[in-house]
């Protein structure tokens, strides 16, 4: 069976390397190591993941990589952080908007293995109402982490339209949960875990505006297992990856273990299925 090629060996393309190792697929993980020690992956190469290092701005590593003609292509390489896009915003558009063009000029010139793109559910802007389909407009954007989504997403789907690969453009919730990568960095933090710590500690949980931003949510576990299995169909494919969505004062009261008063401005529409929910992740061990 032809292996899978993760480009990213962060957070979720770790989780996502650990679930298809369990399931007996052969697994490549790609890195330059920029948010991610190598050393962190160490475990998953002793469970059988060829681990690479390599930039998705280099056209000639990832032609290397294209060579062992993968099934499937992930790509979650980028560069993630809203402060990190502030502080470095050639950095963030060099990889983010260069290196996702690269990535599908390589899955071409290697013949067109699906592609797999992790976005995220900012690209429908601020202010949000009722249920978001992925038939929602783009809306504005407050950082070049994630106005780069949206280039990427219609960079990705000129080649996939222009070349004949499949694309599943994944738009991906606030991603919380145990991986096999985790970044120490405050930046890099969500605030699902960022206030699990912190009430497990004893501090206060700090809420901007109230809290009442309404956000949506996935566990790691489910949103691996999501990308994993993409793309369902063929042709390109647009889908939101969040369990539920929540007020920040809502994931606070049930850090803290207050009821929650839920009531999100917004919905998200989403057709897989998810096992966990962030009530049951506090309520857990
Ligand atoms: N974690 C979340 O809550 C979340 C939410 C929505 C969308 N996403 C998206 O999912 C994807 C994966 O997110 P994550 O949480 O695993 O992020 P992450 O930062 O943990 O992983 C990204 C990886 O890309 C690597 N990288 C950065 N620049 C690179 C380059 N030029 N070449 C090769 N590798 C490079 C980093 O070293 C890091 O290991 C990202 O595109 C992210 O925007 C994540």
């Amino acid at each position: 069976m032809a292996g899978l090629l993760v480009l990213g060996a962060g957070y979720l393309g770790a989780k996502l390397a650990e679930i298809a190792l369990a399931a007996g697929r052969e697994v490549t993980l790609a890195d330059n190591w920029y948010a991610t020690d190598r050393d962190q992956v160490a475990e998953l190469e002793r469970s059988g993941a060829r681990v690479v290092t390599a930039d998705i701005r280099d056209r000639r590593a990832l032609d290397r990589l294209l060579d062992s003609e993968p099934e499937r292509v992930y790509l979650l390489a980028a560069q993630a952080s809203r402060p990190l896009s502030e502080s470095d915003p050639d950095y963030t558009e060099e990889t983010n908007l260069t290196g996702a063009r690269r990535v599908a000029e390589a899955v071409v010139e290697a013949g067109g293995p699906a592609l797999v793109y992790a976005s995220s559910l900012q690209v429908y802007g601020p202010g949000l109402r009722g249920t978001v389909d992925p038939d929602r407009p783009y809306g504005r954007q407050g950082d070049l982490a994630h106005l780069s989504k949206v280039y990427a997403e219609l960079c990705l789907e000129l080649y996939a339209h222009r070349h004949g690969f499949d694309l599943a453009l994944l738009r991906l919730g606030i991603v919380y949960g145990p991986s096999p990568v985790e970044h120490a960095r405050p930046e890099s933090q969500t605030v699902v875990d960022k206030f699990r710590r912190l009430a497990a500690d004893g501090e206060p949980l700090p809420l901007d505006d109230g809290g009442r931003a309404t956000i949506g949510l996935v566990h790691v576990e489910d949103a691996a297992a999501i990308v994993l299995a993409a793309p369902s169909s063929t042709g390109v494919s647009r889908a939101n990856v969040a369990a539920e969505t929540v007020t920040v004062a809502d994931v606070a009261a049930l850090a803290r273990g207050d009821r929650p008063e839920g009531r999100p401005a917004w919905s998200v529409a989403s057709d897989f299925e998810y096992r966990h929910s962030v009530a049951g992740y506090f309520a857990g061990p």
